[in-house]
């Protein structure tokens, strides 16, 4: 069997900002727009994104996978934006998305995610509602489960949570593919660990028990912006956690460059092999800075 390939991108946070109205920034939107004038608009950058989309393209991956925070403020505009850019990157047949704590930043506009439905939902459309998490996607040798830590939270805050339906919801799911041969890909925004209390997964602790309970193979994230290995003990060995720079950024601190990962799926006897490949920028180039065996 050819080796199926996963692109994997998170963080887009969409240049250019729509320009708000008065009236929509309040509270938790003012600061930040304030740090978006200040800061961020210099950071994630629309011409780092477009090329590394076209990059990634240049890959054939078979499929894309993007784990949240495709916008800022969570404007109405913004959405409307983030449709048309994942239109781009291609058909809701070939991108799976799941929303990041951006994308839920005010409670009044939480149900804009739905907006780009047709990119979060599963093969069973239709028996999912609006909110329909966790969905679950079959592509190739994959089946891809989309779950959302996507809430809002009060200023300064960038906390995610699954909340006990989710996660009871989730163990139903992953229970009735028990017997489901596929290589098993979780899609969430909030790393399972963090060393900051304000942004966190709250709920990670369940969803770290309920690995050990089912299986999955590959865990993919985002919203820390930088590259990064975890391990988690599984029910069938150790599950890796894999997150992902911010497409979009430019390095500054320790952040690191716009990247995204390539995996690299073939069936090896009777388990899975799965390869990473890292492609970053290195100046203005985007190259190869990662190739490593993971399963
Ligand atoms: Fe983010």
């Amino acid at each position: 069997m050819a080796a199926y390939t996963l692109a994997h991108l998170s963080d887009p946070h969409l240049a250019p900002m729509p320009q708000p109205r008065l009236h929509q920034l309040v509270g938790k939107r003012a600061l930040g727009y304030m740090n978006w004038k200040r800061n961020r608009h210099a950071i994630h950058r629309r011409d780092i994104l477009d090329a590394l989309i076209a990059d990634m393209k240049a890959q054939s991956p078979d499929h894309i996978a993007v784990t949240g925070d495709l916008v800022n403020l969570a404007l109405p505009d913004e959405f409307t934006q983030a449709r048309a850019w994942l239109t781009s990157v291609g058909t809701p047949q070939d991108v799976t998305v799941v929303p990041g704590n951006h994308d839920a930043y005010v409670g009044t506009t939480r149900h804009r995610i739905a907006d780009w439905q047709e990119f979060s939902q599963g093969d069973a459309a239709g028996s999912n509602s609006a909110a329909g998490f966790p969905f679950v996607r079959r592509r190739g040798p994959l089946t891809l489960i989309g779950v959302s830590s996507s809430v809002p939270t009060a200023p300064f805050m960038a906390t995610g949570t699954l909340g006990q339906k989710q996660l009871d919801a989730l163990d139903r799911t992953l229970a009735q593919l028990a017997d489901d041969p596929n290589f098993r890909v979780l899609l969430i925004h909030h790393p399972l660990q963090s060393k900051s209390s304000y942004k966190r997964l709250t709920d990670a602790d369940a969803l770290i028990a309920l690995l050990k309970r089912h299986r999955v193979d590959l865990v993919l994230h985002g919203h820390d912006h930088v590259h990064s290995t975890m391990w988690f003990e599984g029910s069938h060995g150790r599950v890796p956690a894999i997150g992902v720079p911010s497409a979009s950024a430019v390095p500054h601190r320790h952040y690191p460059a716009a990247a995204y990962n390539l995996f690299s799926v073939t069936r090896d006897g009777d388990t899975w092999r799965c390869d990473q490949r890292v492609r970053s920028f290195v100046g203005d180039k985007i190259v190869d800075v990662r190739n490593v065996r993971l399963i």
